[in-house]
């Protein structure tokens, strides 16, 4: 394991090292209990991996990854949710999407078609955080089945993911008030301004 000296105090401050640039995997440590951490634990979680996890993402040029950071980010951090095997979640929103899902509205409404939203997840094993799947929703209009919302995902590694349509349906149905959106916890939805 490579310890460099790393320019992120708050990094220092919660445990966390950074590998060098070279390495093929950052080590990012956290604390014990993940539902129990501080913003600035949490940010400098995300300063450990984020590079990281995009390099992965976008390391065989999937359009979504590629192009998803430049998004409008719909919370304020990633955050434990408790669904998504208890990972770091963190969403972002394009264009068409962000004006309605930054309202984090519950009522009678359907997402614009184009709408395509991105989750980033970050993992923990072994008290280390690992990158996780980038998961994606694209608002259709040929899936009634779904609520004309295609599911897909692209790898830690860049490949994209096999998704089983049913599978992911059927925990985001039972968001039927919010389009079957789920949304981030209260505490961390990014405010619309
Ligand atoms: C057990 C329930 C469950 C399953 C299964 C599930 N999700 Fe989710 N998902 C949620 C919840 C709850 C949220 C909101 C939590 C958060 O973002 O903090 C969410 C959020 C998301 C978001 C961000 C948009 C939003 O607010 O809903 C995307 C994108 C997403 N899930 C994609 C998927 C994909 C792709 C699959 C299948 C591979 C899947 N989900 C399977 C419960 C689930």
């Amino acid at each position: 394991m490579t310890h460099n000296a790393t320019p992120f105090a708050a990094a220092v401050a919660v445990g966390l090292c950074l590998a060098g640039p070279a390495a093929s995997q950052a080590t990012c440590t956290l604390p014990d209990d993940r539902y129990d951490m501080t913003d600035a634990q949490v940010d400098a979680l995300y300063d450990c991996m984020s590079d990281f996890m995009l390099e992965g993402y976008q390391s065989k040029g999937e359009a979504v990854a590629m192009a998803y950071r430049d998004w409008t980010q719909a919370s304020t951090r990633p955050a434990v949710a408790g669904v998504h095997g208890e990972r770091f979640l963190n969403t972002f929103v394009n264009g068409i999407a962000a004006e309605q899902y930054l309202r984090f509205e519950e009522g009678a409404f359907e997402m614009p078609v184009g709408s395509v939203l991105a989750k980033e997840m970050i993992g923990v094993k072994d008290g280390a955080a690992r990158r996780a799947p980038l998961l994606i929703m694209t608002k259709v209009d040929d899936a009634p089945d779904t609520d004309n919302w295609f599911y897909s995902g692209v790898q830690p590694t860049g490949g994209a993911m096999k998704v089983n349509q049913n599978f992911c349906h059927d925990c985001h149905a039972s968001y039927d008030a919010s389009d079957s959106m789920g949304y981030p916890v209260p505490e961390v939805r990014a405010s619309a301004d």
